[in-house]
């Protein structure tokens, strides 16, 4: 193993570490009622308590050990890096799906040097932490992408169609555009799902439990950690619409990768 690949390993060590952590009080909280603390940009975009509780707590340990690193929460904004390491994080993804009582969603956790601007960083550590469901998602630069013991691969035979997943922003305003890409995309899906967790489909694209994933409009904390875990499958993952702070995300093996970017990048 070479000296990055080596760092590259600590850092997805104490993100699994950390991310494990934090599912519990993720999971004891949702147990003991979840109180809206506020509401984001429309109602659907729901923000708990929970949420800050968590980010808090990640952002806490990540400062006692590695107090030189920047940070990016989606709650608490970013912070500068002494070392060149920034920590993307996002404390609940999938917070609609935590507010409904649903079990899909997990703890974000990405190392990334190059600073937190979407297209600009370059990961080396991730992982997702989806408490519910009992699973942990890693991936490290070089080393692979992981759930719990076993080594991912993302599909790569997708004759029958692909199993796509996607997701719809919180904006009424961008949903037409998003059924229209839906309606160009559905002639190489055998089905889709909509788990509410980019994080999470994007690790499931990794596991190989979809073939595919995209969505427009993800804020970093959403994908940098599954973004990862994608290409350390050895799938493709690429940005569409890079001049936008949100951009799209493609993710899949190579042909659904290059099926689905044929198809969004002339919708
Ligand atoms: C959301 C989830 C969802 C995706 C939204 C994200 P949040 O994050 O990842 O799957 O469709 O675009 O904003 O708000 O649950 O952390
Ligand atoms: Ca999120």
């Amino acid at each position: 193993m070479s000296s990055a690949e080596n760092a590259a390993q600590q850092l997805k060590e104490l993100a699994a570490d950390i991310a494990r952590e934090a599912g519990d009080p993720a999971q004891r909280r949702r147990a003991a009622g979840v109180s809206l603390a506020a509401t984001k940009s429309t109602l659907a975009d729901i923000v708990t308590e929970a949420d800050r509780e968590v980010e808090a707590l990640i952002r806490d340990r990540l400062h006692r050990e590695r107090p030189g690193d920047g940070f990016l929460g989606e709650e608490s904004g970013a912070g500068e890096s002494a070392t060149g390491v920034t920590w993307i994080v996002d404390p609940i993804d999938g917070t609609v799906n935590y507010a409904y009582g649903l079990p899909v969603y997990g703890v974000s956790i990405a190392a990334v040097e190059g600073g937190a601007e979407v297209g600009r960083w370059h990961a080396l550590a991730a992982a997702v932490c989806a408490p519910v469901l009992g699973e942990l998602f890693t991936a490290a630069r070089g080393s692979g992408a992981w759930l719990d013991s076993t080594r991912l691969s993302v599909t790569s035979d997708t004759t029958a169609g692909a199993l796509l997943a996607t997701g719809f922003g919180y904006d009424p305003s961008t949903h037409d555009g998003d059924l229209q890409t839906m309606r160009q995309v559905m002639p190489i899906a055998r089905d889709v799902r909509r788990s509410g967790s980019a994080a999470i489909d994007l690790s499931y694209v990794a596991a190989g439990r979809l073939d595919g994933y995209f969505e427009r409009g993800l804020q970093p904390w959403d994908f940098a950690a599954g973004a990862l875990m994608v290409e350390e499958a050895g799938g493709a993952l690429t940005l569409l619409d890079t001049a936008s702070a949100r951009p799209m995300v493609i993710a899949g093996g190579a042909d659904v990768h290059a099926r689905l970017t044929a198809i969004l990048d002339n919708r």
